[in-house]
C-alpha cells in the first residue's frame, strides 16, 4: 500500500462544535472544518496504537473532545491515522494530549505534523509554556524541539488511589 505523506490531509477542530448532536455535527464540521471527526474511528485509533486510551468509550471521548480547545487529525482519504489535542488558557499554559499515530504510518513525518499545527493553533501559539507527558515518545518531542523539564515534577492524584 502507498504510504506516501503527501496523501494525508490535517484538519483542525474546535472542541465547541462536539456539543452538537452528530446529525448536526457531522455537516457543520465538514462544511466549516474541512472534515468530521467521528468518534468511534477515533476509539479505534487509541484503542490500537496507545497503551492509556484502550478502554476509553464513545461518550467519555466526545466529552473529553468536547473539552479540548484544539484537536488535530490527519486522514488518508476517509481513513483517520493520527489525532492530537490541546487544552489551553489561550496565554499562560497549553497542554498537548493524545498524540497518537496509526502503526502503518508512523516514521512518515505525521506525528510531527500533527504537533507542530497544534503549536500553529492561535489559542496554543499564544500560551508562554506548552507542556506534553509522554511515557515512550521523549525522543519524538525532543525532536520536535520540547525538552526535557528537570527542575519540575510530574503530580499525579488519580480518582480512586
Ligand atoms: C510517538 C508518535 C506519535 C510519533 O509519530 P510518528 O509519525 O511516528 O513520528 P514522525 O515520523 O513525525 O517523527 C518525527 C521525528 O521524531 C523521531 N521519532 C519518532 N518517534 C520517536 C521515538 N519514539 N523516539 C525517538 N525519536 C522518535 C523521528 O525519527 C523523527 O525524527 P527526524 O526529525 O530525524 O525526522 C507515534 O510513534 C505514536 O503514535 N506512538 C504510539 C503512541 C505514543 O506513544 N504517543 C506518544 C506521544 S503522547
Amino acid at each position: 500500500m502507498n504510504k506516501d505523506p503527501s496523501r494525508l490531509r490535517s484538519f483542525s477542530h474546535g472542541g465547541r462544535l462536539f456539543w452538537l448532536p452528530a446529525l448536526l455535527r457531522v455537516p457543520l464540521q465538514r462544511s466549516l472544518e474541512g472534515h468530521a471527526l467521528p468518534v468511534g474511528q477515533l476509539q479505534k485509533l487509541l484503542m490500537d496504537n496507545s497503551f492509556w486510551g484502550r478502554a476509553r468509550r464513545l461518550a467519555g471521548l466526545l466529552r473529553c473532545l468536547r473539552g479540548s480547545d484544539v484537536i488535530v487529525s490527519t486522514w488518508d482519504r476517509d481513513d483517520l491515522v493520527a489525532v492530537g489535542r490541546a487544552t489551553t488558557d489561550g496565554i499562560y499554559r497549553a497542554v498537548l494530549w493524545d498524540v497518537v499515530v496509526r502503526r502503518d504510518w508512523q516514521g512518515r513525518g505525521a506525528g510531527r505534523a500533527v504537533v507542530n499545527r497544534l503549536l500553529a493553533a492561535p489559542a496554543v501559539r499564544c500560551a508562554e509554556r506548552v507542556y506534553a507527558m509522554t511515557t515512550h515518545g521523549k525522543g519524538f518531542y525532543q525532536r520536535l524541539g520540547f525538552h526535557e523539564e528537570g527542575k519540575q515534577h510530574l503530580m499525579l492524584f488519580r480518582k480512586g488511589d
